[in-house]
C-alpha cells in the first residue's frame, strides 16, 4: 500500500471475494481514510454479505468504499487496478481472482488462497496413467488433496511471475490461527518473464494438469499445439530465458508478448 499510494495519487484497490469486507475495512481504515483519496471495491459472491458490509461502511462514513454483488469472474472492474487481493477465496475464486489482476495490471498481488479441490481432481484422472514414479506423489487421497493444492498454488505463483511479477510465497499468520495460510505476494516488476513462462508450461505438461487459471489466460502445456514449446525444451538458460526490465505496461493483456513495447 506504501509503494502504491507513493506512486498513485488515487489508488483503486479490489478486494475479490470480500465476503463480509472485514479486510476491506481494515485497508481503508490503515490506508486510505486519512489520505482522503483513493477507493475499494469489494466484490461479493452473496448479496446479503454485500448489503451489510454496504450499511456499516455508511455507518462508518466511509465514502469510497464501494461494493459489488457479483461473480470475481464476471465482475464491473475499473479499468486500473492498482492492488487486488484476495483473502480465501473459495477453490478456483483465486484463480478467477488473478486473472482480473492480470487482466487490469495490478500493480500488487496479495493472496491467501482457499482450500483446493480442481487440481486433484485432475490429477485423479492421471492417478493410473502417469509414466515413472511421479504419480506416487498422489497415489492416496490425502497426498492428492495435499500436493493439488501445492501444485495449484506453485502454478500460481509460476504463472505470476510469466506476466512479469516478481512473487514472494510466505505465511499469513501463525499456523495456530489458519491452516489456509499461504500468502502469495505479487509485485509487476517487468512486462511478462518468458523463462517463468516456459517453466510453467513444461510444469502443465509433466504433471499432465490444467488448472483454470491456465485455461482462462490461454497458457498450454509444452509440447501441445499452440504452446509454441516444444516438449522437453529447457527453461532454464535457454536462449529465451529473459525478462523485459523497466516499468511494466498497465493493462497488459494476458497472452501477449509485450517485451519490446
Ligand atoms: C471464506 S470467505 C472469505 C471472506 C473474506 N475474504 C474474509 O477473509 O473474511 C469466501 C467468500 O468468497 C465468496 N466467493 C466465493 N467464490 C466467489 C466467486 N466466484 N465470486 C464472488 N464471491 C465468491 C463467498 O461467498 C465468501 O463470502
Amino acid at each position: 500500500m506504501d509503494d502504491v499510494q507513493a506512486r498513485h495519487p488515487n489508488p483503486v484497490v479490489v478486494d475479490a471475494g470480500s465476503g463480509n469486507a472485514y479486510l476491506g475495512f481494515i485497508v481503508y481504515e490503515l490506508f486510505l481514510k486519512d489520505a482522503q483519496a483513493g477507493e475499494l471495491l469489494s466484490i461479493e459472491g452473496r448479496p446479503e454479505l454485500t448489503e451489510r458490509a454496504k450499511g456499516r461502511a455508511e455507518r462508518l462514513h466511509f465514502d469510497r468504499m464501494r461494493f459489488q454483488t457479483a461473480h470475481i469472474d464476471e465482475a464491473q472492474y475499473p479499468e486500473r487496478i492498482h492492488v487486488l487481493m484476495a483473502l480465501h477465496a473459495c477453490d478456483t475464486a483465486t484463480d478467477d481472482a488473478l486473472v482480473a489482476a492480470i487482466k487490469h495490471g495490478a500493480d500488487h498481488v496479495a493472496v491467501v488462497p482457499c482450500c483446493q479441490a480442481e487440481v486433484a481432481a485432475q490429477l485423479k484422472e492421471k492417478k493410473a496413467k502417469g509414466p515413472g514414479s511421479m504419480s506416487l506423489l498422489f497415489q492416496h487421497p490425502m497426498h492428492r488433496r495435499e500436493f493439488g493444492s501445492h501444485l495449484t498454488n506453485v502454478i500460481r505463483a509460476l504463472t505470476l511471475e510469466s506476466f512479469g511479477y516478481q512473487v514472494t510465497v510466505t505465511e499469513l499468520t501463525g499456523w495456530e490461527h489458519s491452516l489456509k495460510n499461504e500468502l502469495i505476494l505479487g509485485r509487476r516488476v517487468h512486462r511478462d518473464n518468458r523463462r517463468a513462462r516456459l517453466q510453467l508450461q513444461a510444469l502443465l505438461a509433466e504433471t499432465g494438469v490444467q488448472p483454470r487459471l491456465t485455461r482462462l489466460l490461454g497458457i498450454m502445456p509444452a509440447g501441445t499445439e499452440g504452446s509454441g514449446v516444444q516438449e522437453g525444451s529447457a527453461p532454464e538458460g535457454s536462449a529465451a530465458e529473459s525478462e523485459s526490465e523497466g516499468e511494466a505496461a498497465p493493462g497488459a493483456v494476458p497472452g501477449t508478448d509485450e517485451r519490446e513495447a
